[in-house]
């Protein structure tokens, strides 16, 4: 750890243990660095990390503060799941929601599209140019079935962050985080079987369940601890779950991050059991704390831990470039991945491992995280004030999305309906459910940076809730 980071973590923890106080003013940077020995411009970039994780604010010629505490509605309350596994439905809802392309006549809250306009992506579009230009044509030709050498190395490198000492040799490069997933499951599963889910969850794990005609255990999930372990540890005894599936890190839609003893335990569940983890990653580099959150897989010691992941939230989706760490299964992923996209596209993988070993990765990372930071507290904010009285709100721990609860009798099918004809489209909640639950639950997106259209956008959901709500 540097040294800038590792007295960020000591001022912290001091915040955190409540040693200064929301409002309390933090000690001048002159004085740490008499205390600490360190240069000014170490004390500088501390304060500077711990802005970006919240925990400090600056003020014109005052020096830097404790933030005053954040006003937030209650937490949606623990999901109740049913508790049988289930054929999954809801493929029309999801459909409606993935043929949608942009529309300057819409402004689109239910796509999980990040902000792709920031000016630390512009060496990533130079590089794709540059990479059609170049003469060698290496970027037409197949790669290798595992993917692009320098770019597996370069993931190997970042994936040192969520704890997990990896080599290239150890990656897959897949289309997107959705092949990766598709492939884990296609590895460990057949007809019939079933798997035990965190729930909400991601719309694509579960249509790809029904594909494949695997049944879901959706298990009770608390919006700030994760997966109710509990439950988890009764359904192994019960069922004969070949797979536990899950968004520990960052979780979409819910924007929790497990506590890393949960993480540990589940593993130790599944070693107990002796069952596989689909740890979907996605989003975990996005987390708002550094050093991000580790990985279940960062625990995983005989190789039980399939971890998904892609560059479609921190860079762009459009690339399309995602990579799978399929521990001790690995020629059985790498058969599934050949059987559905052969080799994955070559030029945007070139383009991203130059990007990386360019040094632009983590910049960019740093500067979005700061980013859907801010814009998660505008969202609540704006929540608060349009939305009526008695809504539940996430409180998300990274990313950039924030699922809302609605009373029980609330049918946020029909609130997207009408908010259709009047330019805004939203995530209706029963696509994150098996069964079709969560019916009075919607989620939206807040990667963009906060403007007067999205406020009105926001504004919209709020009173249409409230006018469907009357009539
Ligand atoms: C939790 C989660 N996993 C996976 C994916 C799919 O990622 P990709 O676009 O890389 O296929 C998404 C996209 O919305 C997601 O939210």
């Amino acid at each position: 750890m540097t040294l800038y980071a590792s007295l960020a973590e000591t001022l912290g923890a001091r915040i955190q243990q409540g040693f200064y106080r929301p409002g309390d003013r933090l000690p001048s940077v002159r004085a740490l660095s008499l205390e600490h020995g360190v240069s000014l411009t170490t004390v500088q970039q501390a304060y500077r990390l711990l802005e970006e994780n919240g925990l400090a604010a600056p003020r014109p010629k005052s020096g830097y503060f404790v933030p005053a505490n954040r006003e937030t509605p209650a937490l949606p309350a623990i999901t109740r799941t049913a508790p049988r596994p289930l054929e999954i439905s809801q493929w029309e809802q999801v459909v409606e929601l993935i043929r949608t392309v942009p529309r300057d006549d819409v402004v689109q809250l239910g796509r999980g599209m990040p902000d792709i306009g920031s000016p630390t992506l512009r060496p990533l579009l130079r590089s794709l140019s540059r990479i059609s230009r170049r003469q060698d044509m290496r970027g037409l030709y197949y790669d290798s079935i595992y993917g692009t050498d320098a770019l597996r190395q370069q993931i190997a490198r970042l994936m040192l962050d969520s704890g997990c000492q990896l080599t290239a040799s150890d990656l897959i490069v897949t289309t997107g985080c959705h092949e990766a997933l598709s492939a884990s499951l296609r590895a460990l599963c057949g007809p019939g079987d079933i798997v035990a889910l965190d729930s909400p969850s991601f719309h694509g794990v579960m249509q790809t369940l029904k594909g494949l005609n695997i049944k879901a255990l959706e298990l009770p999930t608390d919006p700030i601890q994760g997966i109710s372990l509990p439950a988890l540890e009764m359904a192994l005894e019960q069922w004969p779950i070949k797979a536990i599936q899950l968004t520990p890190s960052c979780n979409n839609p819910l924007g929790y991050t497990m506590p890393e003893a949960n993480k540990r335990a589940l593993l130790q569940l599944a070693q107990r059991f002796d069952v596989a983890i689909i740890e979907d990653d996605v989003y975990g580099d996005l987390s708002y704390r550094y050093p991000r959150p580790r990985s279940i897989k960062s625990f995983d010691e005989d190789g039980r831990v399939l971890l998904c992941s892609s560059f479609s939230k921190t860079l762009a989706p459009g690339l399309r470039i995602g990579w799978i760490a399929p521990g001790r299964y690995l020629e059985r992923v790498l058969h599934m991945k050949y059987i559905s996209t052969g080799a994955t596209a070559t030029q945007p993988q070139m383009a991203i491992a130059e990007f990386i070993a360019g040094g632009h990765y983590e910049p960019h990372v740093r500067r979005m995280r700061g980013q859907y930071q801010r814009n998660r507290d505008q969202m609540i904010d704006w929540v608060m004030r349009y939305f009526p009285p008695g809504t539940r709100a996430s409180d998300p721990q990274g990313g950039f999305m924030l699922w809302i609860e609605l009373p029980e009798s609330f049918d946020t099918l029909r609130l997207n309906r009408t908010l259709l004809t009047r330019g805004v489209q939203i995530a209706v909640g029963c696509i994150f459910s098996a069964s079709g639950k969560y019916r009075n639950c919607l989620r939206m997106n807040y990667a963009n940076k906060a403007s007067a259209e999205i406020e009105q956008a926001v504004r919209t959901v709020g009173e249409t809730i409230q006018e469907l709500d009357e009539q």
